[in-house]
């Protein structure tokens, strides 16, 4: 006999990222926050698609790879991973000057994540913040996330309390990690990317990043040949519907893009997967259960491939950059009580949007 399943509206309402806040403020416990001027507003703005421009990356700017303008005597770099994440400790980036700007571009694309432990900027406003990445890109304005009042690139990621909430999802979910690009779903993409921590758990809600050229370099040359002229759908249809849902504030409409599946870095001139466990709908020319099948391989290859990723662990006043376009990453939201729910994380993210992704081939 078959039997039918009711989803229920709590249930379907809860599938999203756990990570982010949908709806106002005055639902969570925010009394214990450091940083007010920066809890996630709602105000009701609304944005144009982004018209096209044009972009060119900073780091290609740079004349001397040593990086002499950014990494000044005194300045120590470790490494996370061989191959990928550094921390750089000594340097200040509200003294960067443009041309260090430039290099610490260069320097993201090669490192692909770069912490920088206790920073100024931090405490120097949204608008300083916001000038800082303007060098980086055009800034992005998120369709429904909660922003910084008066500055709507400011994407805010804070979490305290929530436990209904959180005890909801983990009722459907297993984990609550989300292994994504930022903002895939625009025709031009965020290149650079800027997390700045302002109050954080002790310990955990670190953010884990995956190599993307390192992912694709694993794969045969037979399944990277066939991957290589792949396009794919990138949407941000389900997210916004998830945030209607919860009663949030909208301010885009949704995007579907068609972008390559594979991408060359502008920079390094490396083939980078370009995959997403949040925005992909479909490879276009497959049939839906292989496009399922391709993009969970994908994606567990990435999730398992603990040799081509490295952990972030955030101290006081932290800010991350990182290259969207050869990472993917997640946050890790392993900081909840179980009395109380989540701990205070309060991260500001802003974006720097940069070119259209390039194909490997531009038949
Ligand atoms: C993000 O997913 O863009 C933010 C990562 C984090 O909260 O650690």
């Amino acid at each position: 006999m078959s039997q039918t399943v009711t989803i229920t509206n709590t249930e379907a309402s809860i599938s999203y990222d756990i990570n982010l806040p949908y709806i106002s403020v005055s639902n969570e416990t925010s009394g214990g926050t450091k940083y007010p001027e920066y809890l996630p507003t709602w105000d009701k703005i609304w944005f144009d698609p982004l018209p096209p421009f044009d972009y060119e990356d900073p780091a290609l700017r740079v004349k001397d790879k040593a990086k002499p303008n950014l990494l000044t005597p005194g300045v120590k770099i470790s490494h996370i991973q061989p191959h990928l994440g550094s921390i750089v400790e000594g340097v200040q980036l509200s003294q960067l000057s443009d041309v260090a700007k430039d290099e610490l571009a260069l320097l993201v694309a090669e490192r692909k994540v770069v912490a920088f432990p206790d920073q100024d900027l931090i405490d120097m406003g949204p608008g300083r913040q916001q000038e800082f990445m303007k060098h980086f890109g055009k800034p992005n304005y998120q369709p429904v996330s909660g922003t910084v009042r008066g500055y709507p690139g400011f994407h805010i990621i804070h979490r305290d309390g929530n436990k209904e909430e959180i005890n909801q999802f983990l009722e459907q979910k297993t984990t609550t990690t989300l292994w994504h690009q930022d903002v895939s779903y625009e025709i031009q993409p965020p290149g650079y990317v800027m997390l700045g921590l302002l109050q954080g758990p002790e310990v955990g809600g670190d953010t884990v990043f995956a190599a993307t050229d390192a992912a694709y370099k694993r794969l045969s040359p037979a399944f990277r040949s066939f991957l290589d002229n792949l396009k794919v759908v990138h949407s941000s249809q389900k997210m916004i519907a998830h945030a209607r849902m919860r009663g949030g504030l909208v301010r885009k409409d949704p995007v579907d893009t068609v972008h390559p599946l594979v991408r060359v870095h502008p920079v390094t001139g490396e083939k980078c997967l370009f995959l997403n466990g949040e925005f992909i709908t479909k490879i276009q020319g497959l049939k839906e259960p292989e496009t399922r099948v391709i993009l969970d391989f994908l994606l567990q290859h990435i999730i398992t491939g603990h040799d081509f990723q490295a952990r972030v662990k955030w101290g006081p006043r932290t800010i991350v950059m990182f290259d969207n376009r050869s990472t993917l990453h997640s946050a890790i939201v392993d900081y909840i009580d179980e009395e109380h729910g989540a701990k205070p994380r309060h991260i500001f993210r802003l974006c720097a949007m940069a070119e259209k992704p390039i194909p490997v081939s531009k038949e």
